[in-house]
């Protein structure tokens, strides 16, 4: 079949057919550009909300370090009451250090913390605390006993000590933590991970020179050793055996600290008998400890004198 026209259109459509309208998609259309604003809104608002929510819980990476912080904190409690050479000694030892590497130093005095009857060798622990109050920014707080002196100026800490790499070399790993004969061993931990850098001598662990890194675990750590409880106890040792208690019975402390070689950060002085050889202070160790210097007729200050710096 061939048709000669197209098919006409009837000259009379429906009276009730439906007119195209051309707002309904007008409006479709209104609307969903409402729709992608609010939804963009809604997600720009996720983002700076979790930006906002992650640098106020403080990781330590992203966290803003104001230019000019000390890395390193070195913290001495020294007795205002003491021979006032013997404190001036010190305090220049740990100055002139200091000074050399940009890091900075604490000396605070044990009378302003609330020891009460406890021995006033725990004012270490709230020292500690108190240097990251003041200083809140560092990275490590080096806690030295007044009875050391720093003997080898020219090593920093970083590369001494507390650079990861540098940890994962030192540390002394499944070893009793208390020796001799603890049966909590210690763990091979990350450099990065650790948060406490302590050793250990023919006593003990060694609680008058140590390393602690500032974060939540550091202050969580000083507050369980400061604890009342502890104070009270009367340890024969006093803050020394509630941290031995408290790195062999709570997990969370050992899970963050390394043992380091002793002359890492404590070598004996030469006076001291019943040493082994192997821990007596070499020409170049950083520190040296002179536990037991005022025996013998000596003063502390005579003996420590020819090493100070
Ligand atoms: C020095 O040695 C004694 C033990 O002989 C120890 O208790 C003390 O923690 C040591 N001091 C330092 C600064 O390491």
């Amino acid at each position: 079949m061939h048709f000669a026209f197209p098919p006409r259109k009837t000259s009379n459509p429906p009276p009730y057919a439906v007119r195209p309208s051309r707002s309904t998609p007008m409006l479709r259309r209104n609307q969903l550009r409402l729709l992608a604003i609010i939804a963009l809104g809604l997600l720009s608002f996720i983002f700076i909300a979790s930006r906002l929510f992650r640098s106020s819980s403080g990781s330590a990476q992203s966290e803003y370090i104001p230019p000019g912080t000390p890395p390193v904190v070195i913290v001495t409690v020294l007795d205002p009451k003491g021979n006032p050479s013997f404190n001036e000694m010190v305090k220049q030892n740990r100055e002139h250090y200091a000074e050399k590497h940009g890091y900075t130093t604490f000396f605070p005095n044990p009378a302003d913390y609330p020891l009460k009857t406890a021995p006033v060798s725990w004012a270490k622990v709230p020292a500690m605390r108190h240097a990251m109050t003041l200083f809140p920014h560092s990275t490590w707080y080096f806690f030295l006993d007044v009875h050391a002196l720093i003997a080898n100026p020219s090593i920093s800490i970083e590369e001494h000590i507390t650079a990861p790499a540098r940890i994962e070399e030192l540390e002394i790993v499944d070893v009793p933590v208390v020796p001799p004969d603890s049966v909590i061993k210690t763990y091979a931990l990350k450099g990065d991970k650790v948060d406490l850098i302590i050793c250990q001598d023919h006593e003990g662990i060694g609680r008058e020179s140590f390393l602690i890194r500032r974060g939540e675990w550091a202050k969580y750590f000083l507050d369980a050793w400061f604890d009342p409880l502890y104070r009270a106890y009367n340890f024969q040792k006093a803050e020394l055996h509630a941290l031995e208690h408290i790195v062999q019975w709570h997990g969370t402390m050992l899970a963050k600290l390394v043992l380091v070689p002793q002359r890492i950060i404590n070598s004996f002085h030469s006076d001291r008998a019943g040493v082994s050889e192997a821990n007596i202070y070499q020409e170049g160790d950083f520190i040296i400890n002179f536990t037991g210097c005022d025996q013998g007729g000596k003063t502390c200050e005579t003996v420590m004198r020819q090493y100070a710096t």
